[in-house]
């Protein structure tokens, strides 16, 4: 059958592209190939086409790769710049480096990757001794601004719920939001090229302040989403933290009884852990290389771990803290997302159960906590644990170490 015919056929598309795998497109011209492909219906099929004709690194298609970039499909695109560049032609590449604001994130990138990509230097890796398993007490927004640009290898915490618990009281959600923006903008600062920032929220619910008014419920990782992004960050995965029903609140009293559709109210038993990197046009793997292959070694994740993003763990509970993470929970991201020797920071520490962990497991932390009863529970919980030196600090001796 002719690869005309073929290709506009109903036939099924994994055959279309076998088909196209085995041809031979060399006695085609830029006009046979323009008419193929608009004639072609597949998307998949069409983007084999270009990448085909891409592949053959021959100058005679240079105009009908030239025509798509202007194609709708990024995907398609990125193919056809592929291809151009492939041609190793400095007036093209001139032309292509222009792509670099397109519309669409993943051609920019690709571009960006293409021509504008800083060759990549090796990072100081070494913690610096100021924030090296230290504990402040005061606002986390303040103690930040001493922290030099590019300290932290991973970021993990849990911030306040709003006004769901009696430790922070904020006199709008506006103005809470506002808070954990300027926060994520910090941490962004802080925080080594590529690395992981991960959060742990969940909606919360203010009850009812009379029987005439409703509770109210507040979608707080949802509404934070965009203030992570914008501060700097990628998306990168989204962990459920599932509990035992029987740990949460009953919210199904009235329902079982009425049993009147629109009354239904589901328990609790999910939060979110939502992980983010800093963006970079560097690929993890480059991360991972700035280790010396030992520690590489020493810090793999052995045995059975969780293969989901669904994290079935139980609460914890403290007998001065209200919500605390489960150490299990700290563990599974410290040890997923940090190496050995790395320098882990929690700006709401609570009860100082990130700094526990990461001395655990080989890691240093360094903790910010406004309120001092929980910054006394953090010595308590991180002192006595083999260490050779931890550090408690108020913010003005904090900020005395940078003068
Ligand atoms: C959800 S708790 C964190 C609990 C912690 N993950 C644990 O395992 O114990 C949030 C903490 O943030 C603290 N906090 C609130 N506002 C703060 C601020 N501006 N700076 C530092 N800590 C703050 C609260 O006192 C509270 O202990």
């Amino acid at each position: 059958m002719h690869m005309s015919e073929l290709l506009t056929s109903d036939r099924p598309t994994a055959q279309k592209i076998d088909f196209l795998k085995s041809s031979k497109l060399e006695n085609l011209d830029n006009s046979n190939l323009a008419r193929l492909y608009e004639n072609t219906k597949e998307s998949v099929v069409k983007r084999e086409l270009v990448s085909k004709v891409g592949k053959m690194k021959d100058k005679k298609f240079t105009d009908f790769l030239t025509s798509l970039l202007t194609d709708n499909d990024p995907k398609i695109v990125i193919q056809a710049i592929r291809g151009l560049h492939a041609l190793k032609d400095d007036t093209i590449s001139q032309q292509l480096k222009k792509y670099r604001d397109h519309p669409n994130e993943l051609v920019q990138n690709y571009v960006n990757n293409l021509f504008f990509k800083q060759q990549s230097d090796k990072h100081n890796m070494q913690v610096n001794d100021r924030l090296k398993n230290v504990v402040v007490n005061g606002d986390t927004l303040q103690i930040m601004q001493q922290v030099p640009d590019n300290s932290i290898h991973l970021t993990f915490t849990s911030p306040p719920y709003y006004n769901a618990r009696d430790y922070s009281i904020y006199q709008s959600y506006e103005e809470y939001l506002k808070f954990l923006s300027e926060v994520f903008k910090e941490i962004h600062r802080i925080t080594i090229e590529g690395r992981f920032f991960v959060i742990n929220t969940s909606p919360i619910i203010i009850p009812r302040a009379s029987r005439q008014n409703s509770s109210k419920r507040y979608p707080i990782p949802f509404d934070i989403h965009h203030f992570i992004m914008d501060a700097g960050f990628e998306f990168i995965d989204d962990i459920l933290w599932v509990k035992p029903e029987a740990s949460v609140k009953n919210r199904n009293g009235g329902f079982m009884q009425h049993r009147k559709p629109l009354g239904y109210k589901p328990n609790i038993v999910t939060e979110y852990v939502m992980v983010y990197r800093k963006k970079t046009d560097k690929l993890i793997d480059w991360n991972m290389r700035q280790y010396a292959d030992e520690v590489v070694e020493n810090s793999k994740i052995k045995g059975d771990y969780e293969t989901t993003n669904v994290w079935r763990i139980d609460p914890a509970s403290d007998k001065i803290h209200s919500a605390i993470f489960p150490e299990e929970l700290s563990r599974r991201v410290i040890l997923f997302y940090s190496y050995k020797g790395d320098l882990v920071f929690d700006p709401f520490a609570g009860s100082g159960t990130v700094g526990k962990v990461a001395l655990d497991n080989e890691r240093s932390f360094f903790l910010t906590e406004l309120n001092e009863e929980y910054f006394s529970r953090i010595k308590s919980k991180v002192s006595g644990l083999f260490n050779p030196q931890l550090q408690f600090l108020s913010t003005e001796e904090f900020e005395q170490l940078w003068q």
